[in-house]
């Protein structure tokens, strides 16, 4: 692999990094502490090409390897992880899934209107009983011919209530277990279909995360995407993908810690001199720098072998482990830097430490990335 970016690279890091800067700064502090959904910034997000990054230009995406999607996210992460998780969904679950395993059919009609952000996706996998365990799925999609009928309820879904498209997983035969389960293009409004309650989080607040409720929902045949049974492998396959893209979120969030706590380091003074001039803050930044690091090869890795088309499973689920876990170190050692002034919503590193956690927990929390690794090491 060849570490030096190319041009193309570049700039879509620079993009990322200018719109962070200018659209998603101010007001993010406002949008974290009202939970309010970046509804501009995410449309923005899709007329400069953020919401559709890999997919096809006929499907009006980017075109573009995994590599500059996860640069972009590192980036946009770093200022507003809400508006990323957002980005992240759709980019790496919803586009990524519908453009490997849908119809045409189903490409021009949904594809082509996520990648531009005129529609925002969902992935609806985790229920209330069904989490970690996601072969346990007790939504159901009855067969009636030439339709499914959908009942159940999905929780914690991300973009819950702004998606106006939702990726559902259902069981049709419970005796098949995982291979009796479909993966369903379900609609807003489609009659029957509920959004509940948006959940109070720890972090990531701007992001809508909401229950959603299925009554007799009548979901074409033509909505299902793949073969019959085939939603568990679709739902795994889209997850090793996402997992790169929540890798990133979480590099971004410690990378956007580090910087600030590195710029404080550098203005505040104490005891006479700037806190970059004591040791013990010269080697909290030391360690900081090198554990990001470390999590970016990670993730590169990952990146490149999903772009040579090469199994990028054990990477993806490495990299996600392991940059979940140095965002919590690294974001808790900005704060301790910043000291008082850490702890504060005006500085962003409180923020960015209570976004962090969240890293550990979707897409598969800490110990299902282990068990993902420890799997394909012992198969
Ligand atoms: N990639 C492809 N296929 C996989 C897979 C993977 N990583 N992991 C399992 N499978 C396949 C297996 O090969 C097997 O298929 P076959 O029978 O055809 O061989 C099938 O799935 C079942 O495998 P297991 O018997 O090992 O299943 P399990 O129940 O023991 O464990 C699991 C499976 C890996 C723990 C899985 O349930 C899992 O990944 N759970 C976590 C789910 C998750 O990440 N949820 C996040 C919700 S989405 C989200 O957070 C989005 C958001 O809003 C931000």
């Amino acid at each position: 692999m060849n570490f030096e970016l190319t041009e193309e690279q570049l700039t879509v890091q620079k993009a990322a990094r200018d719109f962070a800067q200018t659209e998603l700064l101010p007001g993010v502090i406002e949008r974290d502490t009202e939970q309010k959904f970046p509804t501009e910034q995410i449309k923005k997000m899709g007329e400069l090409g953020f919401m559709g990054m890999m997919t096809d230009h006929t499907y009006n995406g980017g075109g573009m390897d995994t590599i500059s999607y996860v640069l972009a996210m590192e980036e946009i992460s770093k200022i507003d992880a809400s508006a990323s998780v957002c980005m992240s969904v759709n980019n790496s679950l919803v586009c990524w899934g519908l453009e490997r395993f849908g119809t045409e059919e189903q490409k021009e009609k949904y594809l082509k209107k996520l990648t531009t952000a005129e529609y925002i996706g969902a992935f609806c996998l985790s229920e209330p009983e069904a989490g970690s365990d996601a072969t346990s799925q007790h939504t159901t999609a009855e067969d009636k011919g030439d339709h499914y009928l959908l009942n159940g309820t999905k929780n914690w879904i991300t973009n819950g209530k702004s998606a106006s498209v939702y990726l559902v997983i259902a069981q049709t035969h419970p005796e098949k277990r995982h291979k009796g389960i479909n993966a369903l293009i379900v609609e807003r409004g489609m009659p029957g279909f509920v959004v509940g309650k948006k959940e109070d989080k720890m972090g990531i607040r701007g992001s809508d995360t909401h229950s959603l409720m299925f009554t007799d929902v009548k979901v074409p045949k033509a909505n299902r995407i793949g073969d019959e049974g085939f939603g568990f492998t679709f739902a795994m396959t889209t997850l090793n993908g996402g997992r790169i893209g929540i890798a990133s979120q979480a590099l971004g969030i410690a990378a956007g810690a580090y910087e600030l706590a590195l710029k404080y380091a550098k203005e505040r003074k104490a005891f006479g001199k700037h806190l970059s001039e004591h040791q013990a803050i010269q080697f909290k930044l030391a360690d900081m720098a090198t554990k990001i690091n470390a999590a970016r090869l990670l993730i590169w890795q990952a990146a490149f072998l999903k772009d040579q088309k090469k199994d990028f499973v054990k990477a993806a689920a490495m990299a996600k482990l392991f940059a979940s876990q140095i965002a919590q170190e690294v974001t808790t050692e900005a704060v301790q830097i910043h000291g008082g002034y850490g702890y504060v919503k005006e500085f962003h590193v409180e923020r960015l430490m209570r976004d962090a956690k969240i890293t550990q927990i979707y897409e598969g929390t800490t110990e299902i990335q282990k068990m993902v690794i420890s799997r394909e090491i012992l198969k």
